[in-house]
C-alpha cells in the first residue's frame, strides 16, 4: 500500500514533498481543501466535494485555474496508478506564493497539493458502541468573520476547540454559538435524536454543511425518519436518546459519552441511517464506475 503526495501534479514520496515558506497557505491559511475517501475504485461523492472546493474558492476569490473535470481527471490518473482500493485523499489548493502581504494579488499561481494514504478504517466498536466527545465553550467562527462553509486552510478555531476538550480525551470536540446552541465538531457535524426524530442544526447556523449530513437527510427522507432543523443545547445533547457525528471519513458514528457523561440510551435511528448510508455508497459506486474518467 502506497502513501504519496503530488505537488502541482508531480508525484513523490510524502517526505520529499515541499512547499515554499512564502506560500500563502503556510503564511495565512489562505487555501481551500477537501477530504474524501474511496470505496474500491471510486471516491465517494467526488463531484460534491469538488463543487464545494469551487464554492470555497469563490468565496475567497481564489482562482483555481482549472475546471472541475480536469481536477477529477488528474486525481484519478494518479489514483489509477496506485491500483489499490480504499484510500484517504486530501486535496489542498493554496493561493500560491508571493511577497508577504494581505493583498491576494501578490500571489502567483495556486499550488495544488494532493495527499493519498491507505484509508485507516476506524475500529468497529466506534460504529456499534460509539465514541467519546467533549462539548466545549469555544464558539464556532461566525459567518460574518470566516464562514465555516468555506473549507479553508485556516482551522485554528477548530484546533482551539480540540485543545479545550482535551481533558475528556475525546475522539471529537464540539463548538457552540453565541446563543448557547451547539454548532459542529472540529471536523464533523453533530446531530441528536429525540424519540424517532433527528434534531439537526439549521443550515444557516455557523457550520460547514457537510456532504455526509446531506446524505443523512436523504436517507432519513426515504426511510420515513423525521428531521427537525433547529438549534439544540448541550443539555439536550446530554439527555438525547441518540447522538451521532457525521463526516466523509467517519460516515455515521454514534456518540457514547460527552464530557465524561454517558449519552444515548439506544441506537435504533443511527443503525437505520448506517444501513441506508451503506446503500448510498453502493448506488454511487455503480453510477461512478460508468461515469468516471478512469473507465
Ligand atoms: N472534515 N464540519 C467540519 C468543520 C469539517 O471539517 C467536516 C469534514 C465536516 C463534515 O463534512 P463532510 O461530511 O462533508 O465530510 C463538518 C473532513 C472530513 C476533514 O477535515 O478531514
Amino acid at each position: 500500500m502506497k502513501e504519496l503526495v503530488a505537488v502541482n501534479g508531480q508525484v513523490m514520496k510524502p517526505e520529499d514533498a515541499k512547499i515554499s515558506v512564502f506560500d500563502r497557505g503556510f503564511l495565512f491559511g489562505d487555501a481551500v481543501y477537501e477530504v474524501t475517501r474511496s470505496y474500491g475504485k471510486v471516491f465517494f461523492q467526488f463531484e460534491a466535494h469538488i463543487d464545494r472546493l469551487f464554492r470555497s474558492a469563490e468565496w475567497l476569490k481564489l482562482d483555481l485555474g482549472k475546471t472541475a473535470d480536469r481536477i477529477i481527471q488528474e486525481i484519478y490518473s494518479i489514483y489509477k496508478e496506485i491500483g489499490e482500493p480504499n484510500y484517504y485523499m486530501r486535496l489542498q489548493v493554496t493561493r500560491g506564493e508571493g511577497p508577504i502581504g494581505m493583498d491576494p494579488s501578490l500571489a502567483g499561481k495556486p499550488n495544488y497539493v494532493l495527499y493519498f494514504k491507505p484509508f485507516e478504517v476506524p475500529p468497529k466498536e466506534y460504529y456499534t458502541e460509539g465514541v467519546d466527545i467533549a462539548v466545549t465553550e469555544r464558539l464556532r467562527n461566525s459567518k460574518r468573520s470566516l464562514d465555516p462553509n468555506i473549507k479553508s486552510g485556516n482551522y485554528l478555531n477548530n484546533v482551539l476547540a480540540f485543545i479545550e476538550g482535551k481533558e475528556f480525551r475525546p475522539y471529537e470536540s464540539v463548538m457552540m454559538n453565541s446563543e448557547g446552541f451547539i454548532t459542529e465538531g472540529c471536523t464533523s457535524n453533530i446531530q441528536i435524536v429525540q424519540g424517532d426524530t433527528i434534531v439537526m442544526t439549521p443550515d444557516e447556523f455557523d457550520i460547514l454543511r457537510g456532504i455526509t449530513r446531506s446524505l443523512v437527510e436523504e436517507v432519513a427522507n426515504t426511510s420515513g425518519i423525521q428531521i427537525q432543523k433547529r438549534g439544540f443545547t448541550a443539555q439536550e445533547l446530554f439527555d438525547a436518546d441518540e447522538v451521532f457525528i457525521t463526516s466523509s471519513t467517519r460516515e455515521i458514528m454514534p456518540v457514547k459519552s460527552a464530557n465524561g457523561k454517558k449519552t444515548g440510551k439506544r441506537s435504533t435511528v443511527v443503525r437505520a441511517l448506517q444501513e441506508g448510508y451503506k446503500k448510498k455508497i453502493e448506488e454511487y459506486s455503480r453510477w461512478a464506475e460508468s461515469h468516471h474518467p478512469w473507465n
